[in-house]
């Protein structure tokens, strides 16, 4: 859409400061703007039709147009349209969310704490290490560990957790006592011909040694997503998280899951922790919690360490944390409500199901010319493109082949982000197989548009 004046786009350009956004970028393009959804599709301003194949932000599990979720937020908007939970005030949708969470989950963890966004659980958790460990008595052991490429949020704390340079750049982060370890990408860092459970054995030592170069008494937590995802949809290589955790309970230094994006069906099974084998300590969920249609969050922790909370509360005369939205009764209901669709309409199912065809049509881009690397788990897939497959060369970042992907995916009818040099695709837990096609036909349509326009303009060139 042409940017005339006072337009919906001039007055995006002229008021607002985007997040996570290249500024200077948007200055010159502008924004994209949605105005409608339905299904897995969302339709800009102009009435285009674009397959929504990341979620949103790998978060609307149930489609744009889920009308039971809009029911509910109708529903106790009318009864009570807002309230807390600070000074043991609650609301029904509070104690009943944490009640169906605590069911719903397989983990061993007993109490919900509700938040407003997957960095706020994320900050929560690193403040319940802290408060736990000193109140045990051991205050020294409060340094988190996590990993290279990690994301987990971007408040300064969750920010010092995720280990992507803009995130922290020129901003002060990470805070003093955040360490990253390796970042586990078999395709990218394996030495020629090691197997993957080798690879997972050089990087479980590598965290051994930070382990004792830090002194395990001075290390709280490890924090880790099942399947990274906004660092460029990489999985674990074999006996990975078998190895990481031995080492973790050797050295007493408790898991931290960040479910986010893999929690609630999203790799085909209800959490990532189920598919790759992990038995967290503590839990964070968010996004698909309540597929998005309104912000909640939450840190899932067990008993043992709320009687500790208990206990300096008892000292302090409070728990000191909380947010005036954590609990909120609308995105509560709301949540309720997507738990009990993903129950009753079986989406694990539907998942386990669909995720065949996602994943044969994922695994037939490994042979396009830009693709090096694909990989999917459930309904989540990465294309990582080169410039040399056989050599393992991505582009190089100044001809931004990513952008330009990007670009041709919109032109096709088709909303991704790039991560990288990978292509992220996470659709809406609710899509078909004819949908699935249709999305990997305008996606391949969107790569030999890019192919074309690379070998036009010689971008392999080293
Ligand atoms: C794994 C993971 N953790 C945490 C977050 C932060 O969540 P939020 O953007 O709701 O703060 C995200 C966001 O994408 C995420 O992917």
């Amino acid at each position: 859409m042409p940017i005339t004046p006072n337009s919906a786009a001039a007055r995006d350009l002229k008021n607002l400061l985007h997040p996570v956004t290249n500024l200077a970028l948007h200055k010159e393009k502008g924004p994209l703007i949605m105005e409608r959804g339905k299904g897995i599709y969302v339709y800009d301003e102009s009435g285009k039709e674009y397959i929504e194949a990341l979620s949103g932000l790998w978060c609307v599990a149930l489609g744009f147009s889920e009308n039971e979720l809009i029911e509910a937020a109708v529903e106790q908007m009318r009864k009570l349209p807002s309230y807390h939970g600070f000074s043991g005030r609650a609301t029904p949708p509070m104690i009943d969310l944490a009640e169906k969470l605590i069911e719903f989950v397989p983990f061993d963890v007993s109490r919900a704490f509700f938040v407003n966004s997957g960095s706020e659980a994320n900050d929560t958790q690193v403040k319940l290490m802290w408060q736990y460990f000193s109140a045990i008595g051991k205050p020294e052991k409060k340094k988190i560990i996590s990993r290279e490429r990690a994301y987990h949020g971007s408040t300064a704390v969750a920010a010092s957790l995720t280990g992507l340079t803009p995130f922290q750049q020129d901003f002060h982060l990470p805070l003093d006592g955040f360490l990253h370890t390796d970042c586990p990408n078999y395709y990218r860092n394996a030495e020629p011909g090691e197997s993957e459970e080798e690879y997972s054995t050089r990087l479980a030592d590598s965290l051994s040694k930070m382990i004792e170069r830090e002194g395990a008494d001075t290390i709280a937590a490890f924090i880790a997503e099942p399947a990274m995802g906004a660092g460029g949809v990489l999985l674990p290589p074999a006996t990975y998280f078998e190895k990481i955790q031995k080492i973790l309970k050797d050295n007493d230094i408790l898991f931290i899951a960040d479910e986010v994006i893999c929690g609630f069906a999203r790799t085909g099974n209800m959490f990532g922790c189920e598919t790759f084998g992990i038995e967290p300590d503590t839990v964070s969920v968010a996004k698909q919690l309540s597929s998005a249609y309104l912000p909640i969050a939450a840190v899932l922790l067990p008993e043992y360490m709320y009687d500790v909370l208990v206990e300096q509360s008892k000292k302090i005369g409070l728990f000191g944390h909380g947010m005036t939205y954590g609990g909120h009764p609308v995105p509560a209901a709301v949540a309720l409500k997507t738990l009990e669709i993903y129950e009753k309409r079986d989406i694990l199912g539907h998942v386990r199901k669909v995720s065949k065809r996602f994943g044969e049509r994922i695994t037939q881009l490994a042979d396009h010319p830009l693709i090096g690397n694909t990989r999917s788990v459930g309904l989540l897939g990465g294309l990582e493109m080169m410039a040399d497959k056989e050599s393992r060369r991505p582009f190089d970042a100044s001809h931004g082949v990513g952008a330009r992907c990007i670009a041709a995916c919109e032109d096709e009818g088709l909303v991704l982000r790039p991560l990288g040099d990978t292509l992220g695709l996470c659709p809406p837990l609710i899509i078909t197989e004819e949908e699935i096609d249709e999305l990997f036909d305008r996606l391949t349509r969107a790569l030999d548009v890019t192919e074309a326009a690379v070998r036009k303009e010689d971008l392999r060139a080293a």
